[in-house]
């Protein structure tokens, strides 16, 4: 495993300001890459073992039976770039069938958080001949640094981009559209994207996916208040807020909240405000945006991405679907 390359852009002053702006906005929000500090990045481990949020299981039951096709007929050297990979279970899945097939291969990690790319770490750490280089940073720095990278190395092969996880349904459809327009832009011909999508399915799931009755994505979604707590002083009191999953289906999207249960007012200094909630006021915190499975190539075709493969778990409510670039 190399180095990081980059210093997070988590710092304490991009929270900061980012806290500030949209703390007092209305509706008032919190970017969800800041649920990923160490402990949101093992609660989001606990709640993929948790029966109720099927994304995980499904997804690698898709990778393992279908891998080999994924990364089928790519140019070898291939660069594997991995976006938001958490653990890199998945990820391990994709290249056993690249290793398998003798394609020669480099892999960059590009995640917020230290701990989702130590626990990739560890598990690509089972292909010792492989170099592994983290990037902690966001998704669109990262592709950013290992786009200009490949040009200046002048590295030859292919690359392919995995886009696990349902991980685009955290960014509504016109940044879905602009962060594929990007992915798009590094690409060259023959490169390809690998997209994992969660699908739209029954409220009842959809809600008890985000709301499990253990309370663990509600102690996930409280952390964020734990972590403003501790890295900008705040005094959030965590018994006067509440987790909420509600289904938007005009939106067709989970919405993740924290509602205020009084009205209250909490100081943040050290992103120098404070902040007034009314009763039942609440913060959003995280999206998840759900797909119909025959809009996706549509999705992709806007931005010059052409659909090359699919595979639907039709139980789970899941895709995996494989781009081009034309
Ligand atoms: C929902 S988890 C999914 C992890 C993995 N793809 C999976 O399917 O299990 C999202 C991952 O993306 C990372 N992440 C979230 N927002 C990010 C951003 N804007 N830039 C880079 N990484 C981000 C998180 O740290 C986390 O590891």
């Amino acid at each position: 495993m190399g180095t990081s390359s980059e210093a997070t852009l988590s710092s304490g002053h991009r929270l900061a300001d980012d806290v500030r702006r949209d703390l007092q906005a209305s509706p008032k929000r919190l970017q969800p890459r800041y649920l990923y500090d160490a402990l949101g990045s093992q609660l989001f481990e606990a709640i993929c073992e948790l029966p109720e949020y099927r994304i995980t299981r499904s997804e690698l039951h898709l990778l393992t039976t279908h891998g080999a096709a994924i990364g089928a007929g790519m140019r070898s050297p291939l660069i594997v770039v991995e976006l938001g990979g958490g653990n890199g279970e998945k990820l391990a899945v994709l290249l056993s069938g690249l290793v398998d097939a003798g394609v020669d291969l480099t892999v960059e990690l590009v995640d917020v958080s230290a701990t989702a790319l130590e626990l990739a770490a560890r598990t690509l750490a089972r292909f010792p001949a492989i170099r592994v280089t983290p990037h902690q940073t966001t998704y669109e720095a990262g592709l950013q640094h290992i786009g200009e990278q490949r040009i200046a190395e002048g590295r030859p092969g292919g690359m392919l981009v995995a886009f696990l996880g349902s991980n685009i349904g955290n960014l509504d459809p016109s940044a879905a559209r602009r962060f594929l327009t990007m992915i798009r832009g590094g690409f060259r011909s023959g490169d390809r994207l690998v997209l994992g999508t969660d699908l739209v399915k029954p409220e009842s799931e959809l809600v008890a996916a985000y709301d499990d009755v253990l309370g663990v994505t509600a102690a996930f979604n409280k952390n964020l208040l734990v972590r403003l707590n501790r890295e900008l002083g705040a005094n959030f009191d965590l018994d006067r807020f509440a987790h909420r999953a509600v289904w938007n289906a005009a939106e067709s999207r989970v919405e993740m909240h924290l509602e205020s249960l009084r009205a209250q007012t909490v100081s943040i200094p050290g992103a120098d405000c404070v902040v007034a909630f009314a009763a039942g006021e609440s913060i959003w915190t995280e999206s998840s945006y759900k797909y119909e499975s025959a809009a996706l190539a549509a999705l992709g075709a806007d931005v010059g991405l052409a659909r090359h493969d699919q595979w639907v778990d039709e139980d789970a409510h899941f895709a995996v679907t494989t781009f081009n670039a034309v």
